[in-house]
């Protein structure tokens, strides 16, 4: 028995890095998964990799900024598979670091538009068919530890993050009545391809993060992935509106 056996929903940014995990994770439990990215390749390739380890998933095309896909993600799980069970939100961009005062308006907007506006229009149609369909649903959130902390530099990211917080416990609130969970995962540093290119750029810069996290070391993309999955499991049947730290102890130094 898996901790997902039967449930049907999607994974956004799942081409890679923690969505690629996440829609693995979800799969391997033994839910059926829709893959999106903006990066068709990525995406199809990780629907090969579930299906090459027994899953079941499909692919669609969707930029998570976009209203219009955040519906049709809806739309498609539920023409697959006839409802839908469960959805982590995943999509986030990072914006270049600036101090407040030499902040630029579009570099806001940019991340604002895929890390919050993106996040509440997919939680939007999420929720709305959960309404319609009369049954549970549960929903995580990928904010980040930078949605707990303040990092000199990040604002647009730091913000765009406490965001994702605010909405998920906005959401977890007005919908707990009708048994939709709506929770949050706030990784910290995780070696993902970009981190693990940094690393290799920088080392010394990447050993000064590792140093600093109490547990000596960055989360692997599952990690941050089995957090998700056992959110939206009846695991958790009684968890709603969480911030949860996979941080190594991160978090726990602000
Ligand atoms: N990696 C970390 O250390 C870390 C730490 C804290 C929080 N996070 C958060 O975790 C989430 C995933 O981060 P990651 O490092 O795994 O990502 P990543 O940079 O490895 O990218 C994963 C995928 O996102 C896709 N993507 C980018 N923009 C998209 C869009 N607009 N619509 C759809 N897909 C898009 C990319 O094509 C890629 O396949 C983000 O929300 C990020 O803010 C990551």
């Amino acid at each position: 028995m898996g901790l997902m056996d039967g449930k049907k929903g999607l994974v956004t940014a799942s081409g890679g890095g923690i969505g690629r995990a996440s829609a693995l994770a979800f799969a391997r439990e033994g839910a059926r998964v829709l893959v999106s990215d903006i990066d068709d390749a990525a995406g199809n390739e990780t629907v090969e990799l579930i299906r090459a380890a027994g899953g079941t998933a499909e692919y669609l095309a969707g930029n998570a900024a976009e209203e219009s896909s955040a519906e049709a993600l809806v739309a498609r799980v539920v023409e697959l598979w006839g409802q839908l069970d469960f959805a982590h939100n995943n999509a986030g961009i990072g914006a270049p670091t600036k101090p407040v005062s030499e902040q630029e308006g579009s570099d806001w907007e940019r991340t604002f538009g895929i890390n919050l506006f993106g996040m509440m229009y997919c939680m939007k149609h999420q929720i709305k068919r959960f309404k319609e369909q009369g049954t549970p649903g549960a929903i995580v959130n990928t904010a980040s530890v930078a949605g707990i902390s303040a990092n000199a530099g990040l604002s647009a990211y730091n913000a765009s993050k406490w965001g994702v917080l605010g909405l998920t416990q906005t959401a977890a609130t007005e919908n707990a009545a009708d048994d939709i969970r709506v929770n949050a995962i706030c990784p910290g540093a995780t070696l993902t391809a970009a981190i693990e290119y940094w690393a290799a750029e920088v080392p010394d810069q990447y050993e000064a993060v590792v140093e600093a996290i109490p547990m000596k070391r960055m989360a692997t993309a599952e990690e941050q992935a089995n957090a998700a999955v056992w959110l939206c499991s009846a695991q958790a049947s009684y968890i709603t509106g969480v911030a949860l730290p996979v941080d190594g102890g991160a978090s726990l130094r602000r």
